[in-house]
């Protein structure tokens, strides 16, 4: 057990003497090394910094807690440039004002989602768009699209109402909705492109409680009735999500075996308060008495997202998510089933354990690199979407297991995206292909205008961010 200050020790040994720094995500599978880790003190001191190392053009990656599959927070790595490199966190912005009479609260760029979540319910409060765990840092999680399920709630960036956002040359910018409402609509979902975002001020709403209900249902290899089914129950229940269905890897047979059963949850606001009782069975990250059927009550962060606390398991995995019209749900959902099932039998590396379907719905928005914008759909649409994850777990942390089933992650965007109009999430296995970025993002060129005054340098971005959204301006980014 390595003792809890010995991290702190070396964050601060690494300011004083700006030591090299290795960053790695929560699996570890994503990786940089970095001249330095910066923690600045606060937002002034955030801004001395940029300002200093415009001149140098140094490359700058702001990171939240790196709870991402994919490589949108690696760093440029010193092996491969002159110039400085260096990881930023704004762990230690931790300022928090709350407005009861607008309903807002505004807070620094250091605040976990989970910390922010107890403070609020302290306070009254409620914020109801969260995603299965708190662990990520909220500025982190919303940036990227963070969000949980319900055909009429948001993803968390649809409730920020304003931020302070710092350029390349530390110059800050104060964006709110009415003042600047258009422009917000790029720096909700920023992917760390337009600057660091040291404040955030949200939309909150008085205590909420939920009613959970969970349902076992039972599984069968006739996809396509099972899907229609679930396509159905979405029509009849605003929020729900579905955990399955489930199979486990039999290695007899080199392949995946449907578990006869999977469950599902659904939530509805009750004004009941004499319980709360939904944290006695965690279950959000598949631990716990999952499959029985049972109702709760609790307030809303409780009832439908897991604190640390209930997150028993952490190997590896891969993972898929994929947001869709929701009218193309049925199907979709049937021809990823077969879709992966075409996959197994190149599925030869060891320890694989169990794979997860899950499915979500989101209502649409129109931030410009939201998974979830309307910007190109057809009238006949209703803008809500469906959300379909695939996870492939593993039963022992072996490299080759990862990577291979990565691979296989990624060939599901080309075999689907045109035909369902399929945006990936951000932060999950998403292949470059810029081409089809500014198909489903028509706002992309709005975007990387915005992004171009606030990184002329191109300082802030990676290999990831310039294939992703094809910043051809920054094609030479390692070597200008
Ligand atoms: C186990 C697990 C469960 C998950 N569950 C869900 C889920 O239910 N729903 C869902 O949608 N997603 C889910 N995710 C994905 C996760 O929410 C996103 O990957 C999220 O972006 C991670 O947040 P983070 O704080 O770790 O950010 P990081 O991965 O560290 O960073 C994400 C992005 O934010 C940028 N950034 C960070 N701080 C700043 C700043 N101050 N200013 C500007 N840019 C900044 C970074 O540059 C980067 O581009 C899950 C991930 C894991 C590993
Ligand atoms: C991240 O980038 C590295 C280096 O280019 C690459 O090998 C790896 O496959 C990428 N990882 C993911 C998850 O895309
Ligand atoms: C599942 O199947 C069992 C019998 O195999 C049956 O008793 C049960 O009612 C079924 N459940 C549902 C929700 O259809
Ligand atoms: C929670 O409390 C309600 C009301 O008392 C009860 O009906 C329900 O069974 C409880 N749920 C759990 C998981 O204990
Ligand atoms: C999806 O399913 C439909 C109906 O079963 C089928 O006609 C179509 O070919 C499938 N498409 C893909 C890409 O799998
Ligand atoms: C991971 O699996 C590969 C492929 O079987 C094997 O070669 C490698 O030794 C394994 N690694 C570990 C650390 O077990």
């Amino acid at each position: 057990m390595v003792s809890p200050k010995l991290p702190l020790l070396l964050v601060l040994l690494h300011a004083v003497f700006g030591s090299a720094y290795r960053w790695y995500n929560w699996q570890f599978e994503v990786t940089c090394q970095s001249d330095a880790y910066i923690v600045p003190e606060d937002e002034a001191a955030t801004a001395k910094f940029l300002k200093e190392q415009y001149p140098r053009g140094s490359h700058i990656k702001v990171v939240g807690n790196g709870h991402g599959f994919g490589n949108l927070t690696t760093c440029v790595d010193n092996s491969l440039t002159e110039k400085p490199t260096y990881i930023v966190s704004l762990d230690n912005l931790k300022h928090l004002s709350i407005n009861k009479e607008d309903m807002t609260v505004t807070f620094g760029a250091g605040w976990d989602v989970y910390d922010l979540i107890k403070e609020l319910k302290a306070n009254g409060l409620s914020f109801d768009h969260l995603g299965v765990e708190r662990v990520q840092n909220f500025v982190g999680a919303s940036t990227t699209g963070t969000h949980g399920s319900g055909s009429s709630t948001g993803n968390m960036a649809s409730q920020i109402v304003g931020l302070r956002v710092l350029d390349s040359q530390g110059n800050l910018r104060v964006l709110d909705e009415k003042h600047n409402g258009e422009e917000l609509k790029a720096f909700r979902i920023s992917l760390g492109a337009l600057g660091l975002i040291t404040e955030m001020t949200i939309r909150v709403q008085p205590t909420l409680h939920m009613k959970k209900t969970t349902k076992v249902l039972n599984a069968t290899s006739d996809y396509s009735k099972m899907y229609q089914e679930l396509a159905q129950l979405y029509r009849e229940h605003d929020r729900m999500t579905v955990w399955g269905p489930h199979f486990d890897w039999d290695a007899d047979t080199q392949s995946w075996a449907l578990e006869p059963t999977y469950f599902l949850s659904w939530w509805e606001p009750t004004d009941y308060t004499d319980v709360q009782n939904c944290t006695l069975n965690y279950c959000a990250n598949g631990c716990g008495d999952c499959k029985k059927e049972y109702i709760c009550y609790d307030e809303v962060t409780d009832a439908i997202s897991c604190p640390p606390q209930g997150v028993c398991t952490r190997e590896f995995y891969a993972e898929i998510e994929h947001f869709f019209p929701i009218e193309y749900y049925a199907e979709a959902a049937a021809n990823y089933t077969i879709f992966q099932q075409s996959q197994t039998p190149r599925m030869d590396a060891p320890y694989n354990h169990q794979m997860v379907i899950q499915h979500r719905s989101l209502k649409g928005d129109d931030t410009y690199l939201s998974p979830v914008n309307t910007y190109n759909l057809s009238p006949e649409l209703s803008g809500v979407f469906g959300v379909i994850e695939i996870d492939w777990i593993q039963e022992y942390n072996n490299f080759t297991t990862l990577w291979q089933n990565q691979e296989l992650a990624m060939e599901f965007l080309p075999h689907f995206g045109e035909i369902y109009n399929v945006r990936p999430h951000w932060n999950k296995m998403s292949p470059p292909n810029p081409t089809y970025t500014l198909e489903k993002f028509p706002k992309l060129p709005e975007f990387l205008a915005i992004q171009e005054r606030q990184d002329p340098k191109c300082q802030f971005v990676n290999d990831f961010l310039v294939r992703q959204l094809g910043i051809t301006r920054c094609q030479d980014f390692l070597s200008s």
